[in-house]
């Protein structure tokens, strides 16, 4: 088996895994962000926040994206914290934020044992503009490491910037998909070979460049919409 999806809650499903388990951790959290006021975050679900009004798409919802700042370090850290113990000495770590939740995110990766080493931003082409300011066009992925980067194993030199367009049409599978380019550049972090683990799946992207590059896939979703799409989208890379 080269793939497998749990469908559940990150924490319970991470805490019945084994240590070391899996040689690392690509993941794209609900960010829990933009919510400056109880009204916005207790009122507003992740498709108030993150799409557009002016979105073609229906895709499902998704729960999990109302905490504050510090429920949110406190959920991130915990997470974080299962994600290294199941993680092998070496493995590396990449966690996406957007600009507002860098701060909040590398405390937790830091509070829950990773070694920080750097950001890379993910490029948008497609933003929209800003009246009086600067479009923001990036989203982040911060990269650490648990212990010593492992160059033996993989001595790969990476670009610190990729550039890839949010996916349309009927490739748009989830309402906060990373794009397969994106992906497919983030996961040679990872040695050929290696596991995967992606506990906030989503429309299961990180999955899909795992298998579509040589590499195997553990997954957790708490959506059983995305949990489907997720399985359908893995059946066919693999
Ligand atoms: C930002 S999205 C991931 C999108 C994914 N990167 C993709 O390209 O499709 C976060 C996902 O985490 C899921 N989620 C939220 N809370 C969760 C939890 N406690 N356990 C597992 N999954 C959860 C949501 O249902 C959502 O699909």
């Amino acid at each position: 088996m080269t793939w497998t999806l749990h469908e559940g809650d990150a924490l319970s499903v991470l805490t019945e895994m084994p240590d070391a388990c899996v040689d690392a951790v690509i993941t794209d959290p609900p960010y829990n962000s933009g919510a400056p006021t109880m009204a916005v975050r207790t009122g507003d679900t992740a498709r108030g926040k993150y799409v557009s009004g002016d979105a073609k798409h229906t895709l499902p919802d998704f729960d999990g994206d109302q905490r504050d700042q510090r429920g949110y370090l406190a959920f991130l850290t915990m997470i974080l914290t299962q994600c290294y113990r199941v993680t092998r000495r070496g493995g590396p770590l990449l966690v996406f934020a957007d600009f507002r939740q860098v701060p909040v995110t590398s405390d937790a990766l830091q509070a829950a044992g990773w070694t920080w080493r750097g950001i890379v931003p993910w490029h948008k082409p497609i933003a929209r503009p800003a009246k009086g300011g600067f479009k923001r066009a990036c989203e982040y992925a911060l990269w650490a490491t648990k212990g010593p980067v492992d160059a033996t194993r993989n001595p790969v030199y990476l670009p610190g910037l990729y550039s890839a367009s949010q996916p349309r049409g009927t490739n748009r599978r989830h309402i906060t998909q990373k794009p397969d380019e994106l992906m497919a550049g983030l996961i040679e972090v990872v040695a050929p070979g290696g596991i995967v683990l992606d506990p906030f799946a989503g429309s299961g992207s990180t999955g899909v460049a795992a298998l579509t590059t040589g590499r195997k896939f553990v997954g957790i979703e708490i959506s059983s919409d995305y949990a489907t799409v997720t399985r359908e989208r893995l059946t066919l890379a693999s």
